[in-house]
């Protein structure tokens, strides 16, 4: 049995990539980040994917991205806030990675992303905390569906939550190896 990948989803700034970075350094995993593919592989931002060619060219790309990287072995990779709400992402992620979601609160969001014009679909203005909360509350239940374990990484520093992704992976990592044994 392989040594399954891990894969973190969650909601915009819920610390995928920080959290991931530091999860494949103690793990010896490479580090993948889905938006980071897709931006090498259209030679542009995802920001500049969003403009010129739209939401629904931009998440073919991320199908892909998500194919590429749980084709890899021994990564960490962060996948980015809307990737869950495709099922076939969801089936790639679960049968190649222990899938941790990264739950953050809105009030985090808000102060992580502050000046931030890199992320499209991230409100702005005036009625930004009321939008950002009511997608974050109609993804929340995505993000449950597609996870083997829900760590909370609003409050803590990402030491912090490394360490626990980590524990959840190593649970998760153990019981997967005799069930994939019996299977075969
Ligand atoms: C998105 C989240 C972004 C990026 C794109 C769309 C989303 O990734 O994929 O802007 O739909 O939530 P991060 O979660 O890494 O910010």
């Amino acid at each position: 049995m392989e040594t399954p990948n891990l894969a973190l989803v969650g909601f915009m700034a819920s610390g995928k990539s920080t959290v991931g970075r530091l999860c494949a350094e103690r793990l010896g995993f490479a580090f993948v980040d889905t938006d980071v593919l897709i931006e090498r592989r259209a030679g542009c931002s995802v920001r500049e994917v969003f403009a010129a060619q739209g939401e629904s060219a931009f998440r073919e790309m991320e199908t892909e991205a998500v194919a590429e990287a749980v084709g890899r072995n021994r990564v960490v990779i962060a996948s980015g806030g809307g990737a869950v709400l495709r099922a076939e992402n969801v089936e790639l992620l679960r049968e190649r990675c222990v899938v941790v979601y990264l739950r953050v609160e809105v009030g985090a969001v808000m102060a992580r992303t502050e000046g931030d014009t890199s992320r499209p679909l991230l409100a702005r203005g005036e009625e930004a905390a009321r939008q950002t909360a009511a997608l974050l509350e109609s993804r929340d239940p995505y993000y449950r569906a597609a996870a083997h374990a829900i760590v909370d990484s609003g409050k803590s520093d990402p030491v912090t939550t490394a360490d626990r992704v980590l524990s959840v992976y190593g649970l998760h990592a153990a019981r997967r190896a005799p069930s994939a044994e019996r299977a075969s």
